[in-house]
């Protein structure tokens, strides 16, 4: 079996609200391998983004430990890079200057922080528009240069929020085809938060069902379809359906402890 890359270990997470402890995540295990698209799908508020920064470096743990190619997390990594629904751009800086000041931890010359800045931007279709402002260019846009910040990092594994929520249908189906074209070419693991059924069957190899209140994965449903995947096919029907019928089951369930 390929290297995990990412591991849970019986993961608990807990916030304290004022007195409360609000059980947010609980005994949380998965894996991810090298080479993988895993999606994390779940209602909001079920803890996904909170799970999503325990990788990151951004949350720790109550319980049980997260690694990181065997190693705990404990802060923040270039390794892991998180990519947010709302690109988190400067909006004083052109394109090109939003990606290349990202790059200057890299210990780079200028110029080639200048050439890495242009490969990615050029990769992700935004070769014309490096002297433009954020204002300038649409959602969809925004969200290819926070993704080619991203890649420009060189990073093993990028994490996405809820990355294309903000975007309409066809820029949203659109930026999934580019996304697995350069994850073909760039072999980055991608771990995708999202509460769209269809996009999770779309891009992931896995994905991990979520149950809410606390936070628990349901079950995990490897996605057996070559990519890219027709979402018309009958194939693609299946997999959507039978998630669609597992959050169905889990409200059957919540309406059942309700009327005890
Ligand atoms: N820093 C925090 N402090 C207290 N509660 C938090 C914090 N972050 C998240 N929560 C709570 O944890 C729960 C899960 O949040 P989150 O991980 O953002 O869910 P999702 O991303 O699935 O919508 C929510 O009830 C939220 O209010
Ligand atoms: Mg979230």
């Amino acid at each position: 079996m390929a290297e995990a890359l990412v591991q849970l270990e019986n993961v608990d997470k807990s916030f304290h609200k004022k007195k409360e402890e609000l059980n947010v995540l609980r005994n949380i295990n998965l894996e991810i391998t090298q080479g993988e698209t895993v999606a994390v799908l779940g209602k909001s508020g079920c803890g996904k983004s909170t799970l999503l920064n325990m990788i990151g470096g951004f949350h720790f743990p109550t319980n049980g430990r997260v690694l990181f190619d065997g190693e705990a997390v404990s802060g923040p990594s270039r390794r892991a890079i998180m990519l947010f629904q709302h690109y988190a751009l400067l909006p004083w800086k052109s394109v090109l200057a939003n990606v290349e000041l990202a790059l200057e931890p890299e210990g780079l010359s200028a110029s080639e922080r200048r050439s890495r800045a242009e490969y990615y931007l050029d990769l992700v279709g935004l070769g014309k528009s490096l002297q433009q402002f954020p204002s300038e260019l649409s959602g969809g846009m925004q969200q290819r240069v926070a993704i080619a910040r991203a890649l420009a990092i060189r990073p093993e594994m990028i994490l996405m929020d809820e990355p294309f929520a903000a975007l309409d249908t066809f820029t949203r189906y659109y930026l999934q085809d580019e996304l697995l074209k350069i994850q073909e070419r760039e072999a980055t693991n991608i771990v995708l938060v999202t509460h769209d059924i269809d996009e999770a069957v779309y891009l992931a190899d896995r994905v991990f069902i979520m149950d809410a209140a606390p936070g628990r994965i349901r079950r995990t449903v490897p996605i057996e379809l070559p990519k890219p995947r027709d979402r018309s096919h009958r194939d693609f029907q299946y997999y959507r359906k039978l998630i669609l019928d597992e959050f169905n089951f889990s409200r059957e369930e919540e309406s059942i402890e309700y009327n005890i």
